[in-house]
């Protein structure tokens, strides 16, 4: 080549790129519902136009040189940038927002329970607010949870986009190591009955596991009711408690 052509080459490709229409930087947006993000448009040629093919999924506005955008649904949209010399377009993704299953824990100290996370995006952190109340492991979507003491402890689980807290209470020892759901007043009341009927009324004195709700709310109400109460443990031990207490111990004690 003469050496004279030499400049002539080298400018050749800046005139190129000034020619280009304008550029987006990101090209390609991954959000979550309610997340936000700025696309940048740089080297705009005369007047933008933007264009949104599902604005269900997100939705998209200019403003000066900056595209804002807010992710609705779950589902993917494009966004046309146009200027003079053509079109740029964003591709946006709106996956679902992670979930934990199930949103708070009881359980027993001893007791080990599950939680599963749904939707993760990018890596898995596990935050435990109380390492002595809860020992808590990640091991992939999978969060082993064990009750080390009574009380209460938050683990916050966070991927890469948001995180989500699960209230976990630990309850005193003594109910067999059982996972604990849906708690009821019965359950309470009749825990003070294992000490002498066994764990459950599974033996002691009198077993009572087997029976129906109504012959042991029968039986409860007849002790109750039993002049000897001075004497007598169970109609000593019955004094005290309203019939609706009654009947929660006998609901209980049937389907325990
Ligand atoms: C201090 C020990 C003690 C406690 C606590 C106790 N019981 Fe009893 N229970 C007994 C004894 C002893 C008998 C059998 C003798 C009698 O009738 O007093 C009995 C008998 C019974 C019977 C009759 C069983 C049958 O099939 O004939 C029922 C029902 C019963 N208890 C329910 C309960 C419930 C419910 C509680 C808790 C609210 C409870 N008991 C707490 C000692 C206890």
């Amino acid at each position: 080549m003469p050496k004279k052509l030499a400049p002539l080459v080298l400018l050749l490709p800046l005139v190129a790129f000034e020619a280009l229409a304008a550029t987006v930087s990101p090209s390609s947006l991954s959000l979550i519902p309610g997340q936000a993000a700025t696309v940048a448009v740089t080297s705009i040629q005369g007047t933008l136009q933007l264009t949104n093919s599902n604005n269900q999924v997100a939705s998209a506005t200019l403003s000066g040189a900056k595209i804002k955008v807010t992710a609705k649904t779950a589902g993917s949209t494009t966004l046309s940038v146009k200027d003079r010399k053509g079109t740029k377009t964003v591709k946006v993704t709106v996956k679902p927002a992670m979930t934990v299953s199930p949103q708070s824990l009881s359980l027993a100290v001893g007791a080990t329970a599950t939680l599963t996370v749904s939707n993760p995006s990018g890596t898995l952190s596990l935050r435990n607010s109380d390492a002595g109340k809860v020992a808590a492991t990640l091991k992939g979507n999978v969060v082993t949870v064990k009750g080390k003491a009574a009380g209460n402890a938050t683990l916050t689980i966070r991927d890469s986009k948001s995180s989500r807290s699960v209230p976990v209470q630990v309850t005193g020892g003594g109910g067999g190591g059982a996972v604990v759901i849906g708690n009821t007043a019965g359950r309470l009341l009749a825990s003070n009955c294992f000490q002498c009927h066994g764990t459950y009324g599974s033996g002691g004195f009198e077993k009572l596991l087997g029976e129906t709700e109504s012959e042991i709310l029968e039986e409860l109400r007849e002790y109750q009711a039993d002049p000897d109460f001075t004497t007598d443990i169970m109609a000593a031990h019955l004094q005290g408690y309203t019939d609706a207490q009654l009947q929660a111990i006998a609901k209980y004690l049937a389907n325990p």
